[in-house]
């Protein structure tokens, strides 16, 4: 049985409501992908087994395309090459970040190989890390510009930050949402991430108040509401827990001195959590909510919070983020 079916059988045992299925290519997919670094080839593990290669199907075209070319530059350049380990890349559609990261602390020649590199491949930026250490070239973060329904939007994201991976199911998830939306007020979002759906959710709210626990996602998506121009999205960097305590007046954070909580009337409260699913206090939080929106990267977490929020299922959507993979990804509208 695929991996469709299994989820949508289990899925019956908890509601009689059809999932909207939304399917990926199954190649050129992946705006973000991660390789290993071993005998001058690309390596991924697939079956237990270590493959060798210079160019991958499953990243986006933009990143495919320089797959090789970069590889055969890293090939020719010992301080390129020794002690590098893994290539992480990233792409807007058109800019590429490629992150290289090593064994050894990154000196002079590196530097210098590595703008020679950016220079001749178009619309590449190269970071490196080691341990303790990020060097630059030209730019860190990458804009991304997200259209959807008649909307368009920019978001800034950098390698150090969870962003949506797969490249054409971002923008369907994201009016999968909007489509469902009743009578929104104000919204509550906690694990928003750099934004990827607090800012075009934006025009949808009267106002948004936004919570993540990485200081770099945050301060990306404090970026991102500026180049938008837009004054409806309050931000704070704190965990599930720091927001279900925040709410509950249980706990004073100084990071919350200059939101006034009390100007909110919240509709709904959307969740993106990791694989790990909701804690037992976000779920204890969501219940003094009228609509929940619980997107989740994981159906087991998934099945066993819907038990816990104790709510009906009004609507789900499920995405096929990773085609050749037993991933899914699920949208559900939770009354
Ligand atoms: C699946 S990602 C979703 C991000 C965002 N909604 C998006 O689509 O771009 C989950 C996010 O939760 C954040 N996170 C992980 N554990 C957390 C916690 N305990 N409290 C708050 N945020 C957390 C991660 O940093 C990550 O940005």
């Amino acid at each position: 049985m695929n991996k469709l079916s299994k989820f949508s059988r289990e899925l019956s045992n908890y509601t009689e409501i059809e999932p909207e299925i939304h399917l990926s290519p199954a190649t050129g997919y992946r705006a973000r992908a991660e390789f290993g670094f071993s005998k001058n080839s690309y390596t991924m593990v697939k079956d237990d087994k270590k493959i060798y290669m210079e160019k991958s199907s499953i990243p986006h075209p933009s990143i495919q395309q320089l797959m090789p070319n970069l590889l055969s530059k890293i090939y020719n350049s010992e301080p390129m090459q020794k002690k590098l380990f893994q290539i992480n890349f990233r792409t807007s559609g058109k800019k590429v970040l490629a992150t290289l990261i090593y064994h050894k602390p990154l000196q002079e020649d590196w530097i210098l190989a590595a703008k020679d590199i950016e220079a001749s491949i178009e619309n590449l930026s190269v970071i490196g890390r080691s341990k303790k250490q990020k060097v630059l070239i030209r730019e860190e973060n990458l804009e991304v510009i997200c259209n959807y329904d008649n909307s368009s939007f920019k978001i800034m994201q950098n390698d150090l930050v969870f962003f949506q991976p797969n490249f054409y199911l971002y923008s369907l998830m994201i009016s999968f949402i909007a489509k469902q939306l009743e009578d929104p007020k104000d919204l509550l979002e906690l694990y928003c991430g750099c934004g990827g759906f607090t800012l075009p959710l934006a025009s949808k709210f009267k106002k948004i108040f936004a919570t993540e626990n990485n200081r770099h996602s945050i301060r990306l998506l404090k970026e991102s509401i500026k180049l938008n121009n837009l004054s409806n999205i309050e931000t704070a960097r704190l965990s599930d827990n720091e927001t279900a305590s925040a709410l509950a007046n249980e706990r004073l954070f100084r990071r919350l001195e200059n939101v006034d909580m009390q100007s909110y009337e919240f509709s709904h409260i959307l969740v993106d959590p990791p694989r790990a699913g909701l804690s037992a206090e976000t779920i204890y939080l969501s219940k003094q909510f009228k609509n929940m929106i619980y997107i989740s990267c994981n159906p087991e977490t998934f099945l066993r919070d819907i038990v816990e929020v104790d709510r009906k299922i009004e609507s789900i959507g499920i995405f096929d983020q990773f085609a050749n993979t037993g991933h899914l990804e699920i949208i559900a509208f939770l009354k």
